[in-house]
Parts: structure tokens; C-alpha cells; sequence
């Protein structure tokens, strides 16, 4: 018999996924069964304000009107053909995102893993076609305190112990220096057969590193004194979370290869993408790189909704102006309480540093309490609390998240 959630209670549909599901993830206790715009219910009804965003996928808040219109539309319509055959979306879609992010080319695929890797085979390849590095010797440099996604090559080259423990052996041919220093970066360059250097604008997952003013123009301009090509993982900084439209423009910085994901559906659909120029796009030719899935009609409407809607409703002026408004908000709190040591930031993706180890549970017991009052956020990497709400947020929404965390914060137990 098949039955719907709304005959089971939270803590019913907790033990069924406990028992039926891997163990692979560890969610706060809450069963959410609908979401609109910056809200999200759980089965009980109550109501709480998003401030994860399903890790900064649904930018443009949850079940807009304007992406499922799109989406039912054409799941009405066409829903896959693979890329066996052309069909009337795809086209439009490719013209427009290009044309969007200034590139002669875009490449789709589904999931952010899934871009990183395009985005590595691209790189690799260039480097052999047209940079004449010998067979199977290219490198590319990467970060320390990484977070790209979670496929074998990717996590070969994570220093996370939880990505890598006994999933070896790894894909060679990654060089990982430490994160915000040029010079780490300058000495890699002059190693062998260096073709690409792949980097998050701002490393979310680790905790929203944000780097120093100048690290990313700097490291441009390394890479292209060296003919290496600068790929900026956009997945979840890009799509005017940050408070523009790619974290990477606060630097007028244009990426060689370009990785979106997440919010490019706003969180409807898996959709991601590799953006680049032909000289680089076009060492990929027919049936050398693939996705029975990337590019389909739904994926390629949906994009194109989600992002009129980031331009429509000017989501990235939105982020900058309220991401000033809450970093300002929570020094606030900071300064008056110990309990928390800081705050930082760009746009609407902050976190919050605990003032305990990153062993400690403090984080997720605070994470339990915003939860009771009514706002939903996740610790990352144990003493950070990362806060990234839709960005169709309004000030005085904001304001009621602000009033949640302080009233949270002040009457913190340890
Ligand atoms: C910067 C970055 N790259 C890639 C990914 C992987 O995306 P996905 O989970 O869709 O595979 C993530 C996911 O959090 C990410 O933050």
C-alpha cells in the first residue's frame, strides 16, 4: 500500500528515513512538507524562515510562481530527448545563458559534481590540444579547504577526512596549495605542466571563507601571465548571491571556465553548466563528454525562468543591500553577547563563528534552538553557522530573522 506523508507525523517519517535511507546525511529533526518564497512548513504546519536555501539553490525563493509555471509547461510538453536528437529549447536556452554570462559557449549538465568535472576534463583537455602538455601530465591547482562536490576525482583532492576516508585510490594530477595566497599560487604556476587552477570564489562549505580583496584579480593575473586557465566554481556563490551576479564581479574578474549550478534552476530542477569561450569549449567534439539528462527541454526552461527572475526582481541589488544590513545587525548581537565571535561575509552568504571548538556541539544546539523559534540554518564544519536565506527576502523579513537569532543567541544555555 502506498501512503502519503500527510498520515505520518515528524517524528514517524524521521525513523522511516533513519531505517530505509543510507546514513549519509544528518539533518536537524524537522520535516518540511511546503515552501513559499522565503518560508517553509513542516508537516505540522508550522512556519519557519529558510536561511540555508537548500545551500544557496533556491536564490529565488521557494515554488516561484514563474519557474513551475515554466516547469509544468513544458513537463506538459516535452520532457527529454536526450541529445540524440535536437529539440526547441535547448538552443534558446544555450543562446540566452551565454549571452547572460558573456561566453561564446555553455555546456549542461545536472548536478554541481557533475560541471566540476565537465569543467575539469575541459581544462585537461585544453591543456593537451592546445597547450601541447604531454600525455596524461597535467595538473591542476586547486585549494586547501575545498569544497567541490563529492565524485571520486572530485574528493581526490579534497583535505576533508570525511570526503576521503577509504574511497581511494585518487585521481592524480592535482596540486592543492593553501586558499587566499598568491604566493602558494605563484610558486605552483612555475610547476610542471600546470594547466588550470580551480577555485570558490568564497569557499561556502568550508565555513564562508571569504578571501582578501585582490586575491581573485590577483590570481587571474597569475594564471594568465602563465597561460593557465582560471576556473571559478560559481556553484554556490554565483546567481547574485553575493550580491552579484557572480562573486567574481566584485572583482571584475571573467573566468576562463565558468561553473554554475544550484540556483541556475533556482533549486526547482538540477540543472548546472560550463561556460566558456570556443577556443577552449570546442576541444570537446562529438561523443567525447556526455549527459543523458544535461540540456533537457525542462532544465533548459527552467533556466531560463530562474534567470529572468534574478534580473526581474534585481535579486543581486537585494543580496548587497541586505547582506550589509545583516552583517551590521549581527556585530550588533556579537558585541553584546560572547557567545558568538564573528560574523562575515558578501551579499546574503554569512556565517556566524561560535565561540566553542569545532568539535564542540554548540553550534548544532544553537542550530535546535532557531529551529524552535521559527528559522532554519545548519552548522558547517562544526563551530560555523552558515545563514543563507532566499534572496527575495524583504528588509522587514529580514529584520524578524535578526530579532530570531538575537532573542536565540541572548538566551543561549550551555
Ligand atoms: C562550490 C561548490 N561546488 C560544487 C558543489 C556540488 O554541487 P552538487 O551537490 O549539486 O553536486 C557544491 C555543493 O555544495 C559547491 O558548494
Amino acid at each position: 500500500m502506498i501512503t502519503t506523508t500527510e498520515q505520518h507525523t515528524s517524528e514517524e517519517l524521521i525513523q522511516m528515513e533513519s531505517q530505509h535511507g543510507a546514513h549519509n546525511y544528518h539533518p536537524l529533526p524537522v520535516v518540511l512538507n511546503k515552501g513559499e518564497g522565503v518560508y517553509l512548513w513542516d508537516v505540522e504546519g508550522k512556519r519557519y524562515y529558510d536561511f540555508l536555501s537548500a545551500y544557496s539553490a533556491v536564490n529565488q525563493g521557494h515554488c516561484h510562481p514563474k519557474i513551475i509555471g515554466a516547469m509544468i509547461d513544458q513537463a506538459q510538453t516535452l520532457s527529454l530527448t536526450s541529445r540524440a536528437f535536437y529539440n526547441d529549447i535547448l538552443g534558446v536556452y544555450e543562446k540566452y545563458v551565454t549571452s547572460y554570462f558573456g561566453y561564446d559557449k555553455v555546456l549542461p549538465m545536472n548536478t554541481g559534481a557533475e560541471a566540476v568535472e565537465t569543467a575539469i576534463k575541459l581544462c585537461r583537455k585544453w591543456g593537451y590540444e592546445k597547450r601541447g602538455v604531454a600525455e596524461n601530465q597535467a595538473n591542476i591547482i586547486v585549494c586547501e579547504g575545498n569544497f567541490h562536490g563529492r565524485t571520486t576525482t572530485i574528493v581526490s583532492f579534497s583535505d576533508d577526512p570525511d570526503a576521503r576516508k577509504n574511497y581511494g585510490p585518487f585521481t592524480p594530477g592535482f596540486i592543492r596549495i593553501p586558499y587566499n595566497d598568491l604566493d602558494a599560487l605563484k610558486a605552483a604556476l612555475e610547476m610542471d605542466n600546470v594547466v588550470g587552477f580551480l577555485v570558490e570564489p568564497i569557499q561556502g562549505e568550508a565555513g564562508v571563507f571569504v578571501p582578501d580583496a585582490g586575491y581573485l584579480k590577483g590570481a587571474f593575473d597569475l594564471c594568465k601571465a602563465k597561460n593557465t586557465l582560471f576556473i571559478a566554481d560559481e556553484v554556490q556563490t554565483g546567481i547574485a548571491r553575493t550580491g552579484k551576479l557572480l562573486a567574481i564581479d566584485h572583482e571584475d574578474v571573467k573566468a576562463d571556465i565558468l561553473i554554475l549550478g544550484k540556483a541556475l534552476s533556482g533549486g526547482n530542477y538540477p540543472v548546472s553548466a560550463v561556460l566558456a569561450d570556443d577556443e577552449i569549449m570546442l576541444v570537446i567534439q562529438p561523443g567525447q563528454h556526455g549527459s543523458t539528462f544535461g540540456g533537457n527541454p525542462i532544465a533548459a526552461k527552467v533556466a531560463i525562468a530562474a534567470l529572468e527572475v534574478v534580473k526581474d526582481e534585481q535579486l543581486a541589488e537585494n543580496a548587497m543591500r541586505l547582506g550589509n544590513i545583516f552583517r551590521k545587525e549581527m556585530q550588533r548581537v556579537i558585541d553584546a553577547n560572547d557567545l558568538i565571535v564573528s560574523v562575515r561575509g558578501k551579499g546574503l552568504l554569512n556565517a556566524i563563528i561560535v565561540n566553542d571548538t569545532p568539535d564542540s556541539d554548540t553550534a548544532w544546539n544553537i542550530c535546535m534552538n532557531l529551529m524552535h523559534n521559527g528559522l532554519l540554518a545548519k552548522p558547517t564544519h562544526g563551530n560555523i553557522i552558515r545563514f543563507a536565506p532566499p534572496l527575495v527576502m524583504t528588509e522587514e523579513q529580514l529584520m524578524e530573522c535578526v530579532a530570531i537569532i538575537e532573542k536565540t543567541i541572548v538566551e543561549y544555555k550551555k
